[in-house]
């Protein structure tokens, strides 16, 4: 809970009816986060609805630009379209947008925070912040960890991605296709271009010119600017798996320096929020139906890779549930931290208000 409880804290969620909205909701609550308002926000299909949070009944509002007036944070996950209009529009009127889609991710005057990994880049924000996508999320603490000791020269991860990421009718398609598995029945694929269930789909988000899909591209992308790493190599191949909840990654690194699997183990360890389960002999390693519901990011599985020379190879395993720690989570992490260091102001109006009070001196 952050430490600077402001006397009036007003947050907004935008998408506040959605998977992720309502993890976002349920998130702040579960923190105490300091809210003196909240409002909920989402399109004309849901604006009149009553919500409940924490036994109040809440009026879910139209997400308007004028709807953020006084608002000081807003959760946006209402898709890009919904941030790239209204984010924008939030930020003029005072609120720090934390924003869940990928609209705003790599605009070099967007900050791209994950709370644990590179917290400082909050301080430069203009009035919108972007979270990243669920599989980068957990894919870089622990190359957080091999960054600052031993250095990355290489990393190839392969996604197996739940399809709560998608959706509630993603959800509903796969628990749809399992019973008409069981009856005999086709299975009909509408979220998805073939069925989900059974099945493994290396298809995420939209093809590339470059053969991969925009979600392999965003997990390149991202971790490299989070990592502060421009020109890391990195290789990714997503892949739709028939799991309600959770991603996992098989991730290979290639480090500078020599790392032992037990060394890495205490250096993943290490970091917050990263929990190691790594006992094969006992059958203990990181799961999907485990991590749900959590807000870790669990890694095991950790083995050298005998095919780099010298030690110089890694593979494990990282798991989290991709709706918490790969989303909403993250976001109020982000939010208190803002709360925390008292950076909810823009930075140069902080500056502002830091070189006058040095004038005045
Ligand atoms: P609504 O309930 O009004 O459709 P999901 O990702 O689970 O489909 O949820 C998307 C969320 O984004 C929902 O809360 C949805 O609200 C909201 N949303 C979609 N389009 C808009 C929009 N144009 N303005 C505000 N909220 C939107």
């Amino acid at each position: 809970m952050p430490e600077n409880r402001p006397s009036k804290l007003i947050v907004a969620v935008v998408g506040a009816t959605g998977a992720v909205g309502r993890t976002m909701v349920q998130v702040l609550v579960e923190k105490h986060f300091p809210y003196t308002e909240l409002r909920l926000l989402a399109s004309e299909r849901s604006a009149g609805r009553s919500l409940d949070v924490a036994g109040t009944t809440h009026t879910v509002g139209l997400a308007t630009p004028d709807a953020f007036e006084g608002v000081d944070i807003a959760l946006f996950s209402a898709g890009g379209g919904t941030s790239k209009e209204l984010a924008p529009e939030a930020a003029k009127r005072g609120t720090v947008v934390i924003d869940n889609s990928s609209a705003w991710r790599m605009d070099p005057d967007v900050p791209l925070v994950v709370s644990q990994v590179n917290p400082d880049d909050l301080a430069t924000h203009e009035g919108i912040i972007a979270n990243p996508n669920c599989s980068t999320m957990q894919l870089v603490p622990p190359l957080m960890a091999l960054r600052d000791r031993v250095g990355i020269e290489r990393v190839v991860v392969d996604t197996y991605q739940s399809v709560g990421g998608t959706g509630h009718k993603a959800i509903v398609e796969l628990e749809d296709q399992i019973r008409a598995h069981a009856e005999g029945r086709p299975k009909v694929a509408s979220v998805y271009p073939h069925p989900i269930a059974f099945n493994a789909l290396p298809h995420i988000d939209v093809f590339l010119d470059n053969g991969y899909t925009k979600e392999e591209w965003k997990v390149v992308t991202e971790s490299r600017k989070i990592l502060h790493l421009p020109e890391l190599r990195l290789s990714c191949t997503a892949v739709r798996v028939p799991v309600f909840v959770s991603h996992s990654e098989a991730v290979h690194v290639e480090t500078r320096d020599a790392i032992t699997p037990a060394q890495a183990r205490a250096l993943f360890a290490g970091v917050d929020g990263v929990v190691v389960q790594d006992d094969p002999a006992n059958n203990v390693y990181p799961l999907a139906t485990e991590a749900a519901g959590t807000d870790g990011v669990y890694v095991g599985r950790v083995r050298q890779d005998p095919s780099i020379p010298g030690n110089r190879g890694l593979a494990f395993w990282v798991v989290s549930d991709n709706l918490r720690k790969g989303a909403a989570s993250n976001a109020v992490e982000l939010a208190e931290l803002l709360v925390a260091r008292g950076w909810i102001r823009k930075a140069s109006e902080r500056q502002a208000v830091g070189a006058t009070a040095g004038s005045a001196a």
